[in-house]
C-alpha cells in the first residue's frame, strides 16, 4: 500500500506539521500493537475483533476448535477460483447498495481433513438444503458428504464440516453464491460516489489489502495462498468494468430482467487475495503502446480532458522499463492499468496490473497543480511499480515480514523517480521523508523492532499495524544502507537472481539476505566483515538506533542505543544488547575516507584523531542510519565551517547536521543552545534539505512556545532568518512572476513566502493579500503561481476575514482538481477568526460539505492553528461519540486526530483536561485512538519537563539573537 501519511511531504511547511502529528500517529499504532500481541501471544484470538478495531472481550476466550485460531490450517491449497461478481451501482427497495455473486474454488487436500475452512467475512450465502455450499471432486476423486455447514464471525471464516476425510493428493471444487453490501466504507468491495458535471455517479471498486477480500468472495486469504483466479464482472450496459487481467470477452446480456454487459477477464498468474481489484465506473482512459505493452490510465473523464493523466502516462512506461533493467526481469503482466478514484483511503495499493490511486497521487494538471503535486505522483507511482516484482511476483509468507515488503519498495520508489526526473535529485530528499522522520519515532522507549515473529501476529487488525513509519520509513533507511555497503550493482544483482528463483512463490526476509550473500560471494574486491544475515540482524531484530560518538582528541570511537527522552525506561530486552554492526562512511576536511565498521562498544580509529582547524565529519550523506555526536570541539569547527563555506558540505549533510544537534539537545546529550547555533548559517543557506530539516526541529519551539512571552523573540530571529531568503527568491522569480528553474529553488521558495509571511516580513504579507484579492476579483483567472498556492491561500486566509474565507469555500466546491482541493481545504483552516473556525468544524459533520476521508484530517488542520486548537479540542470532546462511531475503526486518520489536536499541549492544566477526557469518554471508547490517547498524555508529560528545564535558556538565546 501506498503511504496513507504520503500527504506530508513537502506540499509546504504548513503540512509538514502534520507530516510531524503523522509521524506521531505511528507510535500511538506501534504500541497499540504491542500491547495486544503481549496479549495474544501463544493464543491467537483471545480477543473478539471486528474489522479493524479490536475491543477487548469481557471473558477471556481460549481457542480450542481449529475456526478458533486467526490462521488457516496448512490442510488445503487453493489452485484456482472462478469469480463472477454483480456490484448494483442503484440502491435496492431497501435503499441499500449491494452486490451478489457466485465463486468456485479448487483445492488440492494437503493433509487428511474433513473440515473445510475459507475466510468470508459479511457475506450472506444461498442454501443448498441446509449447506452454504455444495461441495464436488475433481478428477475421479469422490467427494465426502457435506454434514454441516457455519459461518464463524469471530475469525471470518465459512466452515464446512464434511461426513468423511478429503483424500490427500485430491482436488476437489467448492461453489458458492453469496450477496454482499456494496457499503461506503473503503473496504473489500465498495462504492464511492462523486458529482461529474453536477450529477451524481456511483461506483463500485475495491481494497483487500489486507484481510478484505473475504468480503467480496469466499477466499483462502492469506499471502501464502497463491492461485490464478479467472474473474466475471456482471455490470451496467453504460459502464465498463475492470480486473487484474486483460477483458477477453464482453457480451450483451438480460439478467433479472437489467439489461447488463458481461465482461471476462483473461486468467490471472499464481498471485494472493490481496492484490486482487475490481472496478465498475464510468470511467474514460488514455493510453500507450510502451514496448508492446498495454498501459492504460483511467480518472473521471472530466480529469482526463484536462490532461490530468498524462504526466502519469508518460512516466509510467519509462517507470516499468526501468525496473525490469533494474531487477532483470521483465514485467510479468499482459498490461497496466492505473485508476484514480475519489474516495480510497491509503494512497495507493498496488494491485496486481490495476493499481489503485487517490486523485491526488496519480492526476497531475501541468497548468493548475504544484512542484509537490508532481513530485507525489511521480512518487507514489514509482512505489507501486515497484511492488508488481517485489511484494506481488514475489510475495513474503505472512505479514510479519511487511516491513521488508513496503520498506523495499519506500527504498526503490527514488531510483525509479531518479531516472524519469534525474534533475531533481530526488534521492536526496530520503533524508526528510524517511530517514529523519522514522528517527523521531524510533528513538522513543516504546518504539518496536523491524522484524517480528510470525506467531505475533494473528489478528486482522494486528496485520493493520503492521502498517507504520517504522515497516516504511525504517525499512527504507535500512535498505538505503545495506545497499550503500554493499553498492547498487551488488544489491541489485542479489535482487534479480531472489526474484526469479521465487517468481510466483512467497519467500521469508531471509531468503533475501541469503541471495544478497551470494552476490557478494560473487563481487571478489567486496569485504564486509561479516555476513549480510548477522549485519542485517542488529537492525532488524532490535528497535532502535545508534549515536556514534566521535572523540577527535583521541580518535576514540563508541556507540550507545540513541534515547530521545534520557530518562525513558527501555524494558525490552535484545539479544544484541543495544549494539550494532556500523558501517560509518566519513570524511575529514571535505575530503572522503575509506568506510570505517564499528563493531563494539566502543573502539579507537586513530584516523579519526585530527589538530588545528581540521574537521571530522560522519556518516556523510547519512547513509546509515544512526546520529553523530562529537567532541565539543569538532562541533565548533563544523560550525565554523557552515558559517564560512557551508557548501563543503553536502545538502543532506547539512541537514543531518541540524537534525542531529536538535535531537542530541532533546536527549541533553549537548546544549540546546549549540543546537539552536546549527541555524545560526541559515541566513547564507538557500537549499530546500537543510532550511526544511531546521524548520521541522524548530516547529517544536514554535508549538511549545506560541503561546509565551518567548513567541515574540522566536518570531523576531526567523523574520531575520527567512529575509534573505525571501528576498533572494523575490529577485530569482523577477518579483515573483517566473517559476524557479531548480526543483530545490521550487520548493524552498514555499519555505521562503511562508515563513516570511508568518513572521511578519510585510512585502510578503502584502504580495500574498494583493494576489489573493486579484484573484477574488476574477475566479477564473487565478493569478498564484502553482507551487506558491498552498502558503499563498493559507497566509492570505489568515491575514484576511470571512470574504476571503468564503470565496475560499466557494472555489473549494467548484475544485475539479483534487489536489486543488486539498489545497483550500486545509488553507481554511487557517483564519484567525473564531467563529470561521467553528463553522468549519460543524461542516466536517457534514459528508456532503467535507468528505468522510477527509474529515479527522480537516479537524487535525484546524487544531495545528493556534486559535484553532482550542476549538477543535471542545468540538472534539462534545462530539466525541459522534466522531468515534463514524471513525473509530482502523485507519491512520483517528490517531492522527489526538495527536494532532494535543500536539501543543505541554501546561499541566492541559494534562489534567485530558486525563478528564479519558476518564470521561472509557464507557464510549477511543477505538484506533486509545494508544495514541497514552502517547498524548506520556508527551504532554515530557513537554511540560521540557518546557520548565529550556525556556528561559530558549528566550535568553533568542533574545540575544535579535539585539545583536
Ligand atoms: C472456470 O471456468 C472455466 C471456463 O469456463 C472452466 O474451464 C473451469 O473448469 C472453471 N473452473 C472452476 C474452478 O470452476
Ligand atoms: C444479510 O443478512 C442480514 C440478516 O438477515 C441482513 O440484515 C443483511 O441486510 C443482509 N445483507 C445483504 C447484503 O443482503
Ligand atoms: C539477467 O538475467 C539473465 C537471464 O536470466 C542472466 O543470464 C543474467 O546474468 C542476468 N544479469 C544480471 C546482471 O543479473
Ligand atoms: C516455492 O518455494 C518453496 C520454498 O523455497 C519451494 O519448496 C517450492 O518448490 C517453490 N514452489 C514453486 C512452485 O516454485
Amino acid at each position: 500500500m501506498g503511504k496513507v501519511y504520503n500527504i506530508s511531504k513537502n506540499v509546504g511547511l504548513g503540512l509538514l506539521v502534520l507530516g510531524v502529528s503523522a509521524a506521531v500517529t505511528i507510535i500511538g499504532l506501534s504500541i497499540a500493537y504491542d500491547k495486544q500481541r503481549a496479549k495474544t501471544q501463544g493464543k491467537p484470538g483471545d480477543e473478539a475483533s471486528t474489522g479493524s478495531t479490536s475491543i477487548p472481550s469481557t471473558t477471556p476466550f481460549t481457542p480450542k476448535d481449529p475456526w478458533d485460531y486467526y490462521r488457516l490450517p496448512d490442510s488445503l491449497v487453493p489452485l484456482t477460483y472462478n469469480v463472477t461478481l454483480w456490484p448494483r451501482l442503484k440502491p435496492d427497495a431497501d435503499n441499500m447498495y449491494i452486490f451478489t455473486g457466485h465463486s468456485s474454488v479448487v483445492f488440492r487436500c494437503k493433509k487428511e481433513t474433513d473440515l473445510i475452512l475459507i475466510h468470508a467475512n459479511n457475506l450472506n450465502f444461498t442454501m443448498y438444503g441446509g449447506n452454504h455450499a455444495k461441495l464436488s471432486g475433481r478428477g475421479e476423486a469422490a467427494a465426502p458428504a457435506i454434514r454441516s455447514t457455519w459461518l464463524v464471525v469471530r475469525t471470518q471464516y465459512l466452515v464446512v464440516q464434511l461426513s468423511s476425510k478429503l483424500a490427500v493428493g485430491k482436488s476437489y471444487e467448492l461453489y458458492t453464491e453469496f450477496r454482499g453490501e456494496l457499503a461506503d466504507d473503503l473496504e473489500g468491495f465498495y462504492r464511492s460516489e462523486y458529482m461529474d458535471d453536477g450529477v451524481k455517479k456511483v461506483l463500485a471498486t475495491s481494497q483487500m489489502q489486507a484481510t478484505y477480500a473475504r468480503k467480496a468472495f469466499p477466499c483462502f486469504d492469506e499471502p501464502a495462498m497463491k492461485a490464478n483466479f479467472s474473474v466475471t464482472i456482471i455490470h451496467e450496459r453504460n459502464t465498463i468494468a475492470l480486473s487484474n487481467g486483460k477483458e477477453i470477452d464482453s457480451s450483451e446480456s438480460i439478467r433479472e430482467n437489467v439489461p447488463v454487459t458481461v465482461t471476462t477477464f483473461e486468467p490471472t498468474p499464481k498471485m494472493s487475495t490481496y492484490i486482487l481489484a475490481f472496478v465498475v465506473c464510468e470511467f474514460s482512459y488514455i493510453q500507450s503502446n510502451s514496448s508492446n505493452l498495454l498501459i492504460r490510465i483511467w480518472a473521471r473523464r472530466k480529469a482526463l480532458n484536462d490532461g490530468q493523466g498524462n504526466y502519469a502516462l508518460t512516466i509510467t512506461g519509462a517507470i516499468l522499463q526501468f525496473y525490469e533493467r533494474y531487477y532483470n526481469a521483465t514485467y510479468p503482466l499482459s498490461k497496466s492499468d492505473q485508476i484514480a478514484l475519489p474516495d480510497f483511503n491509503a494512497g495507493a495499493m498496488e494491485n496486481w496490473g490495476l493499481v489503485t490511486y487517490r486523485e491526488t497521487a496519480l492526476l497531475y494538471d501541468s497548468n493548475l497543480s504544484s512542484t509537490g503535486n508532481k513530485e507525489r505522483v511521480a512518487t507514489v507511482i514509482s512505489h507501486e511499480l515497484a511492488h508488481m516484482w517485489f511484494g506481488n511476483l514475489v510475495t513474503l509468507q505472512w505479514w510479519n515480514d511487511l516491513w521488508l515488503n513496503e520498506g523495499f519498495a519506500s527504498y526503490v520508489e527514488y531510483l525509479g523517480v531518479d531516472y524519469v526526473e534525474p534533475t531533481w535529485n530526488i534521492k536526496d530528499y530520503i533524508i526528510l521523508y524517511d530517514v529523519q522522520k522514522v528517527f523521531a519515532i524510533d528513538a522513543l522507549a516504546s518504539s518496536h523492532p523491524l522484524s517480528c515473529k510470525e506467531e505475533e501476529v494473528n489478528m486482522p487488525a494486528q496485520i493493520s499495524e503492521m502498517f507504520n513509519a517504522i515497516s516504511y520509513n525504517k525499512g527504507a533507511a535500512v535498505l538505503r544502507m545495506l545497499s550503500e555497503f554493499l553498492s547498487e550493482p551488488v544489491f541489485a544483482k542479489g535482487l534479480s537472481s531472489y526474484l526469479n528463483e521465487f517468481a510466483y512463490n512467497n519467500t521469508v526476509h531471509t531468503d533475501l539476505w541469503g541471495h544478497l550473500q551470494q552476490a557478494v560471494a560473487d563481487t571478489p574486491d567486496l569485504h564486509i566483515p561479516c555476513t549480510v544475515h548477522d549485519i542485517m540482524n542488529r537492525w532488524t531484530l532490535q528497535m532502535g538506533f545508534p549515536v556514534v560518538t566521535i572523540n577527535t582528541t583521541t580518535g576514540g570511537v563508541s556507540q550507545k542505543h540513541f534515547l530521545l527522552d534520557p530518562d525513558s525506561k527501555v524494558d525490552r530486552l535484545s539479544q544484541f544488547n543495544y549494539t550494532w554492526f556500523v558501517p560509518i562512511k566519513w570524511m575529514k576536511n571535505g575530503v572522503d575516507q575509506q568506510q570505517y565498521w564499528l563493531l563494539n562498544k566502543t573502539d579507537t580509529h586513530a584516523q579519526m584523531r585530527v589538530s588545528g582547524q581540521e574537521w571530522v565529519l560522519a556518516n556523510t550523506n547519512v547513509s546509515g542510519y544512526f546520529r553523530v555526536n562529537y567532541d565539543a570541539e569538532n562541533w565548533e569547527r563544523l560550525l565554523s565551517q557552515l558559517d564560512t563555506s557551508h557548501q563543503a558540505l553536502s545538502v543532506m549533510n547539512r541537514a543531518q547536521i541540524i537534525d542531529d544537534a536538535f535531537n542530541l539537545a532533546r536527549a541533553k546529550i549537548i546544549p540546546t543552545a549549540l543546537a539552536l547555533r546549527t541555524t545560526e548559517y541559515l541566513s547564507k543557506e538557500r537549499d530546500y534539505i537543510p532550511w526544511a530539516s531546521a524548520l521541522r526541529n524548530l516547529q517544536y519551539y514554535t508549538l511549545m512556545f506560541d503561546r509565551t512571552e518567548v513567541y515574540g523573540p522566536l518570531q523576531a530571529y526567523l523574520k531575520k532568518q527567512i529575509k534573505p531568503l525571501f528576498e533572494y527568491f523575490e529577485t530569482l522569480t523577477a518579483n515573483w512572476t517566473k517559476t524557479p528553474i531548480e526543483h530545490t529553488d521550487q520548493y524552498n521558495q514555499i519555505n521562503a513566502v511562508w515563513v516570511a509571511c508568518r513572521t511578519g516580513v510585510e512585502s510578503c504579507r502584502k504580495q500574498v493579500s494583493s494576489w489573493f484579492r486579484q484573484w477574488m476579483g476574477s475566479p477564473d483567472h487565478n493569478p498564484i503561481p502553482s507551487d506558491l498556492k498552498a502558503t499563498v491561500y493559507c497566509s492570505a486566509i489568515s491575514l484576511g476575514g470571512v470574504e476571503e474565507w468564503d470565496f475560499a469555500w466557494k472555489m473549494f466546491q467548484n475544485a475539479s482538481l483534487a489536489s486543488e482541493a486539498s489545497r483550500l481545504r486545509s488553507a481554511m483552516a487557517c483564519t484567525k477568526t473564531p467563529w470561521l473556525l467553528n463553522r468549519y468544524l460543524e461542516y466536517t459533520l457534514d459528508p456532503n460539505k467535507i468528505r468522510k476521508q477527509d474529515a479527522t484530517s480537516t479537524i487535525q488542520s484546524i487544531a495545528n492553528n493556534v486559535i484553532g486548537m482550542p476549538l477543535a479540542w471542545n468540538f472534539v470532546r462534545a462530539k466525541w461519540s459522534y466522531i468515534f462511531q463514524q471513525y473509530g475503526r482502523g485507519s491512520f486518520s483517528f490517531s492522527n486526530l489526538i495527536n494532532g489536536i494535543t500536539v501543543r499541549f505541554s501546561t499541566e492544566f492541559e494534562l489534567q483536561e485530558l486525563k478528564k477526557f479519558k476518564e470521561e469518554n472509557l464507557h464510549v471508547g477511543f477505538g484506533s485512538a486509545t494508544m495514541a490517547l497514552e502517547q498524548a498524555i506520556e508527551k504532554t508529560t515530557a513537554n511540560i519537563k521540557w518546557v520548565t528545564e529550556n525556556k528561559a535558556e530558549v528566550l535568553n538565546w533568542f533574545t540575544e539573537q535579535t539585539v545583536k
